[in-house]
């Protein structure tokens, strides 16, 4: 069993938190996203052009199954809690799962003038970041054990709360 898994939206600090909480547990980090384009043996960005997002949503169906029973932290992509079918997984798990919640506006900070490697986020209008934002929210609520806001912490400071908290 993963220790702890880590959702929440793009620029959330996932990999960041995960990467500070498995130095502290002592234990590995898994990213799924990694974990993908090794996998397709291509970066999310390319397989993603050329063969859509129902295709990739799949391919991180499977390694989020696979990945779900290994001991580490897991560290998700931000659209894993799109599909039903992972929303079931992530809810059934016995591992702890972490939402880091961060307020919209300080997420469209982090990520302004970012697409590079993030497919979501191309043509990305504030309306159609609202309307996604108020989408996925409540599914990282639906499928978390534990609710951290990230806005005051630091990636160092929220590991430990993490870590209380589990
Ligand atoms: C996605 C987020 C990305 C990555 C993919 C799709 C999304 O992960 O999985 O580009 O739909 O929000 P991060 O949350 O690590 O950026």
């Amino acid at each position: 069993m993963a220790h702890v898994v880590l959702v929440g939206f793009m620029g959330t600090g996932k990999t960041t938190v995960g990467a500070e909480l498995a130095k502290r547990m002592e234990l590995t980090q898994f990213d799924l996203d990694d974990l993908i384009e090794a996998k397709l043996g291509e970066t999310i960005k390319t397989f993603f052009a050329r063969e859509g997002e129902a295709k990739f949503r799949e391919i991180e169906t499977e390694v989020l199954d696979e990945y779900l029973d290994n001991e580490g932290i897991l560290s998700t992509g931000g659209g894993v809690v799109m599909k039903d079918l992972n929303r079931e997984l992530l809810k059934e798990t016995q591992t702890p799962v972490v939402y880091l919640r961060t307020q919209p506006n300080k997420i469209m900070d982090r990520l302004s003038g970012e697409t590079d490697g993030r497919p979501v986020l191309k043509n990305m209008t504030s309306k159609r970041f609202n309307d996604l934002w108020q989408f996925r929210a409540p599914l990282y609520e639906e499928v978390s054990d534990i609710v951290i806001d990230t806005d005051q912490l630091t990636p160092k400071e929220l590991s430990y709360e993490i870590m209380r908290m589990i």
